[in-house]
């Protein structure tokens, strides 16, 4: 089977690691949209546009089911793709649901893109869950840039953290849900924030499980070897400056 993933840039890498580890001989197309990174910024038009756009190219190349990689465009598109496509689509939620769970009565803090904190789908599944209203969210776009950038390891980040806490109490917060596909790429210096005991969640595994049922409920094929083709909004990656940047990004996030 052809699996296509999209994401605004190559946090969706982060959704591709896990598929592969679940799913490791299918065709996937991973698709950037490079040229309109960060979603986190743009309009809630905007978004839907970029998204459909997406969906239909990787529709175009032969996908049998797609992932959206980015917590942002399932908040503001999923439902819009899902009624006007017929392929399944597959989207990421923050695991606010575990996190809570887990928290033992201690804060939770979500950490997404603006938008992601703006959209009411955020608050409604923060609003089904958060029975002792334990839930706190915060917008950390700068996590975008630096992971656009390649700067996994910048010596600025930590200092970025804590100056977006500011007036929150770092003790309070037992789990850090990661919102934003991009935001895996720094989960060592948000566990240097908040300490070991603090736990970081992210909603890879529960998508990436989704898909792997569906595949089995749809009995696709399985193609039998791995082959990953990437895509900067609708253009083919061949240069090796950007395959290697790809490859190298993935191999990090390998658990
Ligand atoms: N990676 C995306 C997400 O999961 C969006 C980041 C952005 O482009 O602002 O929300």
């Amino acid at each position: 089977m052809r699996i296509g993933l999209f994401d605004s840039g190559i946090g969706g890498l982060t959704l591709l690691e896990c598929a592969l580890r679940y799913l490791p001989e299918e065709e996937y197309f991973f698709y950037a949209d490079s040229d309109h990174v960060p979603y986190g910024e743009k309009k809630k038009e905007e978004i839907l546009q970029y998204s459909e756009n997406a969906v239909q190219f990787l529709i175009q190349q032969g996908c049998d089911v797609i992932v959206i990689a980015c917590n942002t465009a399932t908040s503001v598109a999923a439902a819009r793709l899902r009624e006007k496509y017929d392929l399944p689509i597959i989207g990421i939620e923050p695991a606010v649901k575990p996190a809570v769970e887990h928290s033992n009565h201690k804060r939770v803090l979500v950490m997404a893109t603006e938008t992601t904190v703006r959209e009411k789908k955020l608050k409604e599944l923060v609003d089904r869950v958060d029975e002792e209203h334990l839930v706190d969210m915060i917008a950390m776009p700068g996590f975008v840039k630096y992971a656009e950038r390649g700067e996994f390891e910048n010596e600025n980040i930590v200092d970025y953290i804590r100056s977006q806490l500011k007036g929150k109490r770092i003790s309070d917060y037992s789990e850090v849900v990661l919102g934003c596909t991009h935001f895996n790429h720094f989960a060592k210096q948000i566990k240097e924030v908040f300490g070991a005991d603090c736990e970081i969640l992210d909603g890879s595994e529960g998508t990436i499980r989704n898909l792997v049922r569906i595949v089995q409920e749809k009995q696709l094929p399985s193609h039998g070897k791995c082959e990953i083709t990437y895509f900067q909004s609708g253009r083919r990656v061949t240069d090796s400056k950007t395959l290697a940047f790809y490859e190298k990004v993935l191999n990090r996030l390998k658990k």
